[in-house]
C-alpha cells in the first residue's frame, strides 16, 4: 500500500512579512505539484528521496544518518526525516520503516512555498499510510508547528494556503475566509533565480517592529488597508483595481527592507510593459515576482519579465489544497 498527497504551490498577492506581525494576507494556490508518497519499509529506518533533485538519505529511528547519496542529502533531506518524526509522535505510532520519496516542480527557496508543500505532503500521506488521517485543521496545524521549529516566527499563511487551497485571507493563524472566485487575476510569474532565506527576511522586519515600533506600524497599518481593499476588489471581480494596490503594497516592502535590485529590475519591467501593477512574493530578498496584466498586454509584459533576466513560472489558479490518496503498490 502507497498513500500519495497532491499538494500545490502558493503564491502571495498582498500582505507577506506583514502577516506575521498580526496583519492578513490574501494568498492562492496554483497548480505547481509537489508529490509526496509514503510507503511501509522492511528495515525500521526511514529513507527520504527526493526524485526531484536526485538526493537519497536513510535516518535511523532516533535520528542518526545510516547512509546519504552525497554530502548534500543530509542537510537537504532532515527536515523531512524531521517531519516524519514530529507527525509519528503526533498520532502516537511507534517508529518502523518508512520510504517517503518527494517530487516536486516548485522552485526551493523561492517564494513559492516548496518546504511548506512538503511539509503538508509528508504529514497528509504519512497520516493516510497509518490509517490516521488528520483534518485539514490538524494537517494544518502540524505543519505550522514544524515551521515555527524551523524558523522562529512565521505566519503560517504558507501552511494554511497549501492546506486548504483557493484563494484565501489569513490572519493570526487562521483563514479568516476562502473567496469564491468566478476571474482569477492573471498573473505572470517571475522568478529572480536568486535564492534566499524566509527566516532572515523575516528576522530583519521583526527587528524593525520590535526597535522601530511607531514607524513600523505606520506602515503595517497601511499594509493592512491594501489588504481590505484587495480582498474587496477580488471578491467584487474588479481585477484591474489590483495593479496599484500592489505598487502600493511593493513600495512598503521596500521601505520594510525585504525588496532586492533583482526583484525591482523585473517589477520595473513589468510596469513599463504595461502590467496592471507588480510586486515580490513571498519572503523576498530574491526568489519571485508577480505582475497582474490584462489579456491584451499579457504577452508583451511576460517577454519583459524575461528579457529583465527572469525565469518564468508557467502556472494557474487552483481551487484544491492538499488532496491524499491510497494505492495498492
Ligand atoms: C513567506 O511565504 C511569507 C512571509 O510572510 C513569512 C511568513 O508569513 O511566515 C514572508
Amino acid at each position: 500500500m502507497k498513500a500519495i498527497a497532491v499538494c500545490p504551490a502558493k503564491v502571495i498577492l498582498f500582505g507577506e512579512h506583514f502577516v506575521v506581525g498580526g496583519n492578513s494576507a490574501l494568498a492562492m494556490t496554483i497548480d505547481l505539484p509537489t508529490v509526496v508518497t509514503a510507503e511501509r519499509s522492511q528495515t525500521d529506518h526511514v529513507r527520504i528521496k527526493s526524485e526531484s533533485l536526485r538526493l537519497e538519505a536513510t535516518f535511523s529511528a532516533d535520528g542518526n544518518l545510516t547512509e546519504s547519496s552525497d554530502l548534500k542529502a543530509e542537510s537537504t533531506l532532515r527536515p523531512i526525516f524531521e517531519v516524519v518524526a514530529f507527525t509519528l509522535k503526533k498520532i502516537g505510532h511507534s517508529t518502523e520503516g518508512f520510504t517517503i520519496s518527494v517530487k516536486s516542480s516548485v522552485p526551493i527557496g523561492m517564494g513559492l512555498g516548496s518546504s511548506a508543500a512538503t511539509a503538508v505532503g509528508t504529514v497528509s500521506a504519512l497520516t493516510a499510510l497509518l490509517n490516521s488521517p488528520l483534518s485539514k485543521e490538524e494537517v494544518f496545524e502540524a505543519a505550522y508547528s514544524l515551521e515555527k521549529m524551523v524558523h522562529g516566527h512565521p505566519s503560517g499563511v504558507d501552511q494554511a494556503t497549501i492546506t486548504f487551497g483557493g484563494m484565501i485571507s489569513y490572519r493570526n493563524g487562521t483563514v479568516e475566509s476562502t473567496l469564491e472566485i468566478s476571474k482569477p487575476p492573471l498573473l505572470i510569474i517571475g522568478n529572480t533565480g536568486q535564492r534566499r532565506s524566509t527566516g532572515e527576511f523575516v528576522g530583519k522586519v521583526t527587528k524593525l517592529r520590535e526597535t522601530r515600533a511607531d514607524e513600523y506600524r505606520k506602515i503595517a497599518s497601511e499594509a493592512q488597508a491594501i489588504s481590505d481593499k484587495a480582498l474587496d476588489a477580488l471578491r467584487n471581480g474588479r481585477n484591474e483595481s489590483l495593479g496599484p494596490l500592489m505598487n502600493e503594497n511593493q513600495r512598503l516592502l521596500e521601505l520594510v527592507g525585504v525588496s532586492s535590485p533583482e526583484l525591482e529590475r523585473l517589477i520595473a519591467a513589468a510596469r513599463s510593459a504595461g502590467a496592471l501593477g507588480a510586486k515580490l512574493t513571498g519572503g523576498g530578498g530574491g526568489g519571485c515576482m508577480i505582475a497582474v496584466a490584462e489579456t491584451a498586454t499579457y504577452e508583451k509584459v511576460s517577454q519583459a519579465i524575461q528579457a529583465a533576466g527572469a525565469n518564468l513560472i508557467p502556472s494557474n489558479f487552483l481551487r484544491f489544497g492538499v488532496e491524499t490518496y491510497l494505492r495498492e503498490s
